[in-house]
């Protein structure tokens, strides 16, 4: 069984290495961010304010999110309807970190996560996969980059689904998001002793997935 982690902060390019480290191993890749992102989107709906930790708490129960695999790429459900493409939203990323600051949200999903990786072979990225969720992963990396470069990273992508951006919004709110997400009492955004440190400022893509699939072979 092979579990790999990728923990790190927003924009630091975890997703795109894990695509690529699935495909080349042939393994499944859980991007556990995009179901914080879904309860956000719910807590959203449902008019609830992602920061306050008693009413999230009271639609815990209506909450069902599920991932599914679709030619090999993850689809992420709120009951029956495929938010896959929704959550990418930008305001749904300030959503997703407050939601997931509370114990009961982590708890739950985390129960998920546990669930599909301990049957499969598959990478993970996300925030507190090495510390964790999979403290016994085998291979842990933890990446990350300036915020410069994450901010212009996040900005061309959002740019090229067509969205209107301010660029030094988006920064502020990276780092805000940064901010939340390492200071937050339950399972913060932390490199584990035993992971990797990667900054991938100068790094491309392709020279990120190699040096990561060299660390694991
Ligand atoms: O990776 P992402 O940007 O899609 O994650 C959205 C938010 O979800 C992030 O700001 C913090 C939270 N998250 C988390 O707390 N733990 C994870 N394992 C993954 C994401």
């Amino acid at each position: 069984m092979i579990n790999i982690a990728l923990d790190g902060p927003a924009g630091s390019g975890k997703s795109t290495i894990a695509k690529a480290i699935s495909k080349k191993l042939n393994i499944l890749y859980l991007d556990t961010g995009a179901m914080y992102r879904a309860f956000g989107l719910m807590a959203y709906r449902c008019g609830v304010d992602a920061k306050n930790a008693v009413e999230v708490e009271k639609i815990l129960p209506l909450v069902d999110i599920k991932v599914k695999y679709v030619d090999g790429a993850q689809r992420t459900y709120l009951g029956d309807e495929d938010v896959s493409e929704k959550i990418r939203e930008n305001h749904v990323s300030m959503l997703a970190s407050a939601v997931s600051a509370h114990q009961c949200v982590r708890e739950k999903l985390v129960e998920l996560q546990r669930e599909i990786a301990l049957g499969t072979d598959c990478v993970l990225d996300g925030r507190d996969i090495g510390t964790h969720v999979l403290p016994n992963a085998n291979y842990k990396f933890y990446v990350t980059a300036s915020l410069e470069e994450r901010t212009d990273r996040r900005y061309k992508e959002l740019v090229a689904k067509g969205h209107t951006v301010d660029k030094d919004a988006l920064k502020e709110e990276i780092a805000t998001r940064d901010y939340n997400d390492s200071h937050r009492k339950f399972a913060p955004l932390r490199q584990a002793d035993d992971a990797v440190y990667l900054d991938t400022s100068n790094m491309t893509a392709e020279e990120v997935v190699d040096f990561v699939i060299s660390r694991i072979k």
